[in-house]
């Protein structure tokens, strides 16, 4: 039998690869693997993601201007883990604000709410078309590890979530490379076992974006509404001021 591409390296980066599909993005996978997918994306994302950059340098002086409660969403929360340590890190700061992880998946929100947390923190299922359509808006829209799951929609999840925001929009994700790929290949072993995170994380570095695509591609549709930036290595971020 052959090795697949994911398994043996031996794959086309040169391009985005749209069409590769994760194995958490079928309704029928293993709820158990998923479940812990999504646990453990906790420690994959303190790890590589880079928000503890993006907290200084864009979220908490965003909510230190406001001289109010602040509200902030997470679009796509998953396992929650991040609006979770962000709500935390900044109640330190002496930052008062209302957390919000939403994801369209309910199997996600599950384990969400079974994450320990501060009472100003709450999860909801909804995606960000409902949450436009419903009115709300936040002082700040943050994503990660979303923009790569879309296809055709990108656009208008970017401009739902410009839509949300009366302050910024943050998009954080993979910046698609050779060297990203080898390197989680291998790092990832130790946390992988149980779970779907060396086959998908592999996979969403096939389907991420180069900066040069993103920003070309965000331009497309809203000439000068976003910026990419490169807050830590191996990670982009698009960054765009709120419509809302
Ligand atoms: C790879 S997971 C990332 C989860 C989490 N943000 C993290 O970093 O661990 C991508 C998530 O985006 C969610 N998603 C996809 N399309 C969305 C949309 N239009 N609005 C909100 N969430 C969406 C999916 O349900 C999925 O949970």
């Amino acid at each position: 039998m052959r090795a697949s591409p994911d398994v043996q390296g031996r794959v086309d980066l040169s391009a985005r690869d749209e069409h590769v599909r994760e194995l958490m993005d079928d309704p029928a996978c293993d709820p158990q693997r998923l479940r812990a997918t999504l646990r453990r994306f906790e420690t994959v994302n303190r790890l590589i993601a880079g928000w503890g950059t993006v907290y200084r340098t864009h979220v908490r002086p965003n909510l230190r201007t406001l001289g109010r409660p602040a509200r902030v969403l997470d679009l796509g929360c998953g396992g929650g883990d991040l609006v979770v340590r962000l709500a935390a890190r900044a109640s330190r700061d002496g930052l008062e604000a209302e957390w919000i992880g939403v994801d369209p998946d309910d199997r996600a929100i599950a384990v969400a709410r079974t994450r320990e947390r501060l009472p100003e923190t709450t999860f909801r299922q909804a995606d960000a078309a409902q949450l436009v359509a419903a009115g709300e808006r936040f002082d700040v829209v943050l994503s990660n590890h979303v923009l790569h799951h879309l296809g055709d929609d990108l656009h208008d999840f970017a401009a739902q979530s410009a839509a949300l925001t009366r302050g910024i929009a943050l998009h954080s994700d993979i910046a698609r490379s050779r060297l990203a790929y080898g390197l989680y290949a291998v790092g990832i072993m130790p946390f992988a076992p149980g779970t779907f995170l060396r086959t998908d994380g592999l996979r969403s570095i096939r389907r991420s974006f180069t900066r040069g695509e993103l920003q070309a591609s965000l331009d497309r549709a809203a000439p000068g509404a976003w910026t990419v930036e490169r807050p830590v290595p191996f990670r982009l971020l698009a960054v765009g001021v709120g419509r809302g």
